[in-house]
């Protein structure tokens, strides 16, 4: 009866052992040009972004900023002087070079915005 006891419980361990979600086909899925589990742009260098850049906080902080490639890298020396961000090595201009290149300032001020009402327009999660 007692080993009966134990061989549950060890079952139970290796069940429980067994139970991390394996990643599915659709982990690095790209819709559109889109990563879908991220919502950052594809581009032949998003997983150094990914695995740089989403450990602490979502993608969308990304996502919903624009700056230019000094902006970012500002962001970036602000992470690491205040919120334990450590150095990126040669991470670094791959990660610049793709935020500045997808993720540049938006252009605002210098014209009316146009009237295309019926393109198509994204919706914006917050
Ligand atoms: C060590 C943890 C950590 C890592 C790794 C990290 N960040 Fe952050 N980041 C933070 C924290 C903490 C904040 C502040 C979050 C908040 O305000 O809720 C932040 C904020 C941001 C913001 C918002 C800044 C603003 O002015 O609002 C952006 C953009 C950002 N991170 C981009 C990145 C990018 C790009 C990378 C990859 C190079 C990255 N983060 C990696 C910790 C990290």
């Amino acid at each position: 009866m007692k080993n009966l006891f134990i061989f549950f419980l060890l079952s139970m361990f290796f069940i429980q052992c067994n139970n991390e979600p394996a990643p599915t086909d659709d982990w690095n899925k790209v819709v559109d040009g889109i990563h879908v589990r991220t919502g950052l742009k594809d581009d032949p260098n998003i997983q150094t972004v990914i695995g740089a850049c989403t450990t602490c906080h979502s993608a969308q902080l990304i996502t919903q900023n624009r700056a230019t490639r000094s902006g970012w890298e500002g962001m970036i020396r602000w992470m690491q002087e205040t919120q334990n961000l450590t150095d990126l090595g040669q991470a670094e201009p791959v990660i610049l070079d793709y935020l500045a290149k997808y993720y540049p300032p938006e252009e605002t001020g210098r014209r009316k915005n146009l009237e295309l009402y019926d393109s198509d327009w994204y919706e914006l999660k917050l």
